[in-house]
């Protein structure tokens, strides 16, 4: 029997009354007692907000789509909402036939829906030196997964005629201030390659691009150029401001590394982690996110004793390539301070690094591409914080 539980012996209104009529939201929202659900910006990051990034809240999802209103996003610039008649898509340089694209011209031609993850390529970017940042929002929530809808580029660049024997690289431009440009490799750009107008069964959102933005899986999110106006075809890379000044990798030796913009395998237990608190000793499951933008996710080891001991987690399916894959491990809490982590491999081999690795590599100074194994350091008091472990 269930003594003085009010909630479960007394009927609340909800069982008595009639509830609200269908369409009372045409557009429907969360449940209010989900408000506190939302992409934050870190104090302090940046100068101005139009310049900026929101961390997409990974400790309060679950599966691997993110929803389109959580979504993370990165402008240099700020966001516009473009008017889509008035959108145009150009594509020329070594073409037979440049051409400008109307949305319309767009949608009518053979299309594709598939499911990618994006994630910036200065995510977890702020933990190179030393812990930084409280929370997986901030530590890892550069990264979004979605089912995007849209023409392959490779269409668009058969349409127009590319030159198959010169044409070596294609150049994406945005429509906003910032003029975002990336060079992208025609190999790659000929792979798996979008211009995409929808994202999860609905058209892009304008923070991420709306009416139409490049994906192209297993890249760095600054080459998924937004509100995508131009792309041009050439023999060489563009080395523009994007590709020189930004998104390099400062080495140990000095030299900066370009183009290093594949998104190599990593993995992040989202809860427990930074901020919570373990309820209690006894059973969790611990969950969390793994990908690779090589290819598919084939293993994921998770640790309690900072890396001492390893067991494997249970992947979720579906399995597919470059899109994140969630996992989970039985745990069973004995009270003690524990240290958590967990380890991804790939199709291709690849074991995603410790953090003192990765530093005897790439020295400390980087801001880019940091894969680095996170650990979750559990107090006796059941709290859990960011901690890093050599
Ligand atoms: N495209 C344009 N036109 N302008 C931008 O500022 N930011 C880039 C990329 N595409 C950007 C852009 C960066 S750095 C990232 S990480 C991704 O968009 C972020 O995509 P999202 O805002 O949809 O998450």
């Amino acid at each position: 029997d269930f003594k003085g539980e009010s909630e479960i012996l007394e009927l609340p209104e909800h069982t008595k009354g009639l509830g609200q009529p269908v369409a009372a939201r045409g557009y429907g929202s969360p449940s209010q007692f989900e408000q506190n659900l939302q992409r934050r910006e870190s104090p302090g990051l940046t100068r101005v907000s139009a310049a900026s990034v929101s961390f997409a809240p990974l400790q309060a999802l679950f599966g691997i789509i993110t929803p389109n209103g959580l979504h993370f996003e990165r402008h240099h610039q700020g966001w516009w909402d473009i008017d889509p008649s008035k959108h145009r898509l150009m594509v020329m340089g070594m073409v037979k036939q440049p051409k400008v694209y109307t949305m319309d011209d767009l949608m009518r031609l053979p299309s594709v829906s598939r499911m990618h993850f994006i994630e910036c390529g200065a995510n977890t970017g702020m933990e190179w030196g030393n812990v930084a940042v409280p929370t997986v929002q901030y530590t890892h929530g550069m990264l979004s997964c979605c089912e995007y809808t849209g023409v392959l580029l490779s269409t668009l660049l058969d349409d127009c005629g590319f030159d198959r024997k010169n044409g070596k690289f294609i150049l994406a431009e945005g429509a906003d201030g910032s003029s975002m440009t990336r060079t992208i490799s025609m190999d790659r750009a000929l792979d798996d390659v979008m211009v995409a107008w929808a994202m999860n069964g609905e058209m892009l959102r304008p923070e991420n691009g709306y009416p139409i933005r490049l994906v192209a899986p297993g890249l760095q999110g600054v080459s998924w150029v937004k509100w995508l106006r131009r792309i041009e075809v050439g023999d060489q890379p563009w080395a523009t401001k994007d590709e020189t000044l930004h998104y390099v990798d400062l080495m140990p030796d000095g030299v900066h590394r370009q183009y290093s913009s594949i998104q190599e395998c990593k993995s992040v237990i989202t809860t427990p982690s930074g901020g919570q608190t373990i309820l209690d000793k006894g059973f969790h499951n611990v969950t969390g996110l793994a990908w690779s933008g090589r290819g598919r996710i084939k293993r994921v080891d998770v640790s309690f004793d900072g890396g001492r001991n390893w067991r494997t987690a249970r992947l979720e399916n579906p399995e597919m390539p470059k899109c994140l894959r969630r996992f989970n491990i039985d745990w069973v809490w004995n009270g003690a301070p524990a240290i958590l982590q967990s380890r991804a491999i790939d199709e291709t081999g690849y074991v995603q690094p410790k953090i003192n690795q990765l530093r005897a590599v790439r020295g400390s100074r980087s801001i880019y591409h940091n894969n680095a194994i996170q650990s979750w350091k559990v107090a006796e008091t059941g709290e859990v914080s960011n901690v890093q472990v050599y």
